[in-house]
């Protein structure tokens, strides 16, 4: 038997019609950027979180950039974030000229430790990323107190956990900006890349919603002035009469990015995002049936009862990381290895001066965590058949 590690095609053979109007929808508007479409996913992305304002944007890196842009990181900050994520996550700071400063990962969820944040802060800290890293929430309770204690804001990587929740409330809703992917793998993928950043705070709003578009027209002017807290000039009355200002289109007033989300992408995500809850519930029980069924060799997630992961991936940890990824291979099952190097070690990031050894608890569990086929339409069979090969692998080969 053959099991995949993800096969995004059944999900897509399952509502095709439902998506396949929807594009086709969008391509007799012709309006292919921005419009009703977008609108209307962002109105119910909203809601589906419990948050004011749901915009979106280009992709999950962008989403990021431009939080941590409307936040105030610039060059020269520091940014408290987990080596234990995709590489995007630094990045995004790295890409503003702020440093990413890696904090370890606790054992029993893979998330960033909050006992371990303090010590970090400095004087050039401005902001703390956590990550809700395949989908299980972080300890959002303790991570909001450090930030409201330094005066420092809290963006979410939520990139792999829509729909996940801490406290019976979603993430994405609990810093000031939560930061999602719709990379096609993602638990709500698009048909290429798209993301979205979520607030309650109608300042920021304005601000990220200039940031996507260059800064333009009148969002960009009244972004201009929050972010400066003082009136634009720009946007006075008599300024048009230089000809140089406008509250329209071609004027511009900050540097911003062009990271909108465009309207096919939108169309497709609008006809998934009704099975999403589904979705998750169908990862769960493939989780459950994994927590039951797998020996004690390998040692399982063990999360906190008032987290809902909505299971991004399914994640094992064995010394025998290697031979257990090839033992599935040989028997038809698909694995996946996230991630293999902290990102403190990352070549990229040698600047950064990290040592190995630096961050324990990552390296280690780098170094033995193994992702198991988790995605809705799995079916019974596929699941067993994963765990038993799990299972005879230590019985024939440890
Ligand atoms: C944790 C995390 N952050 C950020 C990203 C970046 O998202 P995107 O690929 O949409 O740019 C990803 C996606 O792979 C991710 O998994």
């Amino acid at each position: 038997m053959n099991v995949p590690f993800l096969d995004i095609r059944r999900q897509y053979q399952m509502i095709k019609e439902e998506i396949d109007g929807r594009i086709t929808a969008v391509m007799e508007s012709c309006t292919f950027i921005g419009g009703s479409t977008v609108q209307e996913f962002e109105r119910q992305v909203a809601e589906f979180l419990g948050v004011k304002h749901a915009l979106g944007c280009s992709d999950g890196t962008q989403a990021l950039v431009l939080a941590l842009h409307a936040c105030g990181v610039g060059p020269g900050d520091e940014v408290i974030t987990t080596p234990f994520t995709f590489f995007a996550t630094a990045e995004a700071i790295a890409s503003l000229g702020a440093a990413p400063v890696f904090v370890d990962i606790r054992e029993d969820n893979y998330n960033i430790d909050p006992e371990q944040i303090e010590e970090k802060i400095t004087p050039k800290t401005k902001a703390i990323l956590p990550v809700h890293i395949f989908g299980a929430p972080c300890d959002m309770d303790r991570i909001t107190a450090i930030a409201h204690q330094y005066k420092l804001s809290v963006i979410e990587d939520c990139a792999q956990s829509i729909g996940s929740q801490y406290k019976n409330k979603k993430t994405g809703s609990l810093g000031a900006v939560g930061c999602f992917s719709f990379y096609p793998t993602k638990n709500l993928g698009a048909f290429g890349d798209g993301g979205m950043v979520a607030t309650d705070d109608d300042k920021l709003a304005v601000i990220l919603s200039a940031l996507r578009e260059h800064g333009a027209a009148q969002k960009g002017a009244r972004a201009w002035e929050l972010m400066n807290g003082r009136k634009n000039v720009c946007t006075a009355h008599n300024d048009t009469a230089t000809g140089l200002y406008n509250p329209y289109k071609y004027y511009n007033y900050l540097i911003g990015y062009n990271s909108r989300l465009d309207a096919i992408q939108a169309a497709v995500l609008l006809a998934k995002l009704p099975h999403l809850e589904e979705y998750n519930a169908a990862r769960t029980k493939v989780a459950a049936a994994y927590q039951e069924g797998l020996c004690d060799q390998v040692v399982k997630p063990a999360y906190a009862t008032h987290i809902t992961p909505c299971w991004h991936q399914y994640v094992v940890k064995t010394p025998h990381k290697e031979k257990l990824c090839a033992y599935l291979q040989e028997n038809g099952v698909g694995s996946g290895t996230f991630y293999p190097v902290p990102l403190h070690l990352q070549k990229a990031f040698l600047g950064l001066g990290y040592a190995p050894g630096s961050l324990p608890v990552v390296e280690r569990v780098a170094s033995q965590s193994v992702c198991l086929p988790i995605f809705p339409e799995l079916t019974e069979k596929e699941i067993s058949y994963v765990i038993e090969t799990v299972n005879r692998f230590f019985v024939e080969r440890v």
